[in-house]
């Protein structure tokens, strides 16, 4: 690189610390490649589940508009249902609009977008559906979304990701509002089709009997992956993501075993990912031309598997839930003890929320964002018995490190609010 000299003396220390820092390659090809939302281009070892949504939904091409079709995805944390999906509906609308249909694919993760009205609006924004100034009600909404589907001869598969949190929140008519695709007596109804993302199926008796007994028999199951099935994950995304020669298979081997479900492991790839993505960054932050074992040591000191989960769980959560949360983990960490009293989480939300210049909200509302922290299965809340002073809630975490937690928090918090800032200032 050519020194940049711009008249000033350029032998000062700093100069020469930040001119060495820029001058330093790099081994990341594309570290965003490894980022969690990323999608790549293939999917090693879910080749049958793509095969098997194409067959679910290859009446969209052959008899476009015969009827509407409805899969269940169902697989623990990391196992690629997300992904799997997103690719799927991007290739698969690329194939019917080559093929002259106009097939739309939308993914809406109901973890951000957490009501009814919240998704539907979601789908209308992401189809481009005109609506008017004016805030229409849910029922006006989803009415203009299928007359726009209707006018301009368009189909769409719409996956509602993380939709068991969506049925346990919004609860079962919002849930069978969403998929009332029997009524056949409007027959725009069948533009629609849908995925659901689910981790389990226990939330599905929230539907009526014969759409979860539809969905049982359209459910396509994600296994959690094998350790050389992740090696062949890791192998194709650290050949994205670093220059030849930088990770050797040892390195992606030994990663690929610690994760496998074979081994012991999860067998969740965005942990697998997430610490090679670190231990990549370990390894530049030491200046080291190559990714090494006991770079991958480190990283995995670094992660637990069950930060990443929440980590990614909490990313939309809204302030003031993410606030308490942290009140949580300070008293934990504070007292050692295994639960704390709602009462004192009460206490403690107030001092963090005066840290970061914030109004407390009401009682209520705050028991509302413990139990729904307690339904994303951040915290465990249970009532405790009856004692002298009467019942209260008692809550807990049942993972950690809590430091590490806790940094976390803290840096999604400090977002959040600068986030809110900014937009307050444009
Ligand atoms: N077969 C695969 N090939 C390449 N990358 C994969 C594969 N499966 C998963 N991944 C990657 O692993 C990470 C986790 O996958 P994904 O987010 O789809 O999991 P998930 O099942 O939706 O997890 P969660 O239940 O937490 O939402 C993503 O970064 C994804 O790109
Ligand atoms: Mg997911």
């Amino acid at each position: 690189m050519p020194a940049l000299n711009m008249g000033h003396s350029n032998d000062n220390e700093t100069w020469k610390i930040i001119e060495e820092e820029l001058s330093r390659p790099t081994i990341f090809k594309s570290r965003e490649s490894l980022a969690p939302e990323y999608i790549p281009d293939k999917l090693p070892h879910r080749e049958k589940e793509i095969k098997l949504l194409a067959s679910a939904f290859k009446h969209l091409i052959i008899s476009p508009g015969s009827f509407s079709q409805r899969v269940l995805l169902v697989g623990g944390v990391g196992v690629g249902k997300t992904v799997t999906a997103r690719v799927f509906g991007r290739e698969f609308a690329r194939i019917a609009r080559l093929k002259g249909y106009n097939l739309r694919y939308v993914h809406v993760n109901c973890h951000r977008n957490r009501t009814l009205y919240n998704v539907v609006a979601e789908i209308a924004r992401q189809l481009e559906v005109p609506l008017p100034q004016r805030g229409l009600s849910v029922k006006e909404m989803y009415d203009a979304i299928l007359w726009h589907l209707e006018e301009n001869n368009i189909y769409a598969i719409i996956t509602l990701d993380e939709f068991h949190y969506f049925a346990s929140i919004a609860g079962s008519d919002a849930v069978y509002f969403i998929v009332r695709t029997y009524d056949d007596a409007i027959a725009s109804l069948k533009r629609l089709n849908f995925i659901f993302i689910s981790l389990d199926t226990s939330k599905l008796s929230l539907l009526d009997p014969s759409t979860e007994s539809y969905l049982l028999k359209h459910m396509i199951r994600l296994k959690p992956y094998t350790s050389s099935e992740l090696y062949d994950i890791l192998k194709y995304r650290a050949k994205q993501a670093f220059y030849p020669g930088v990770v050797d298979d040892e390195v992606l081997k030994f990663i690929a075993e610690y994760e496998g479900s074979d081994k012991g492991g999860g067998g969740n790839a965005r942990h697998a990912i997430e610490i090679l993505l670190l231990a990549g960054d370990a390894a530049e932050h030491e200046g080291s031309d190559r990714v090494t074992i006991e770079h991958v040591r480190k990283a995995i000191s670094k992660t637990s598997r069950e930060i990443i989960n929440i980590s990614e769980t909490i990313l939309y959560s809204p302030l003031h839930e993410l606030m308490i949360l942290l009140a949580i983990i300070r008293l934990l960490r504070r007292t050692g003890q295994t639960y704390v009293k709602m009462g004192d989480v009460e206490r403690e939300y107030e001092m963090v929320c005066e840290e970061f210049d914030q109004q407390p909200r009401r009682h209520t509302q705050v028991y509302g964002y413990i139990m729904n922290l307690k339904k994303a299965n951040v915290i465990d809340a249970r009532t405790s018995g009856k004692g002298l002073r009467g019942r209260t809630t008692l809550i807990s975490i049942h993972y950690g490190p809590l430091d590490l937690l806790e940094q976390y928090v803290v840096d999604l918090i400090q977002k959040k609010i600068s986030m809110k800032q900014s937009g307050r200032r444009r």
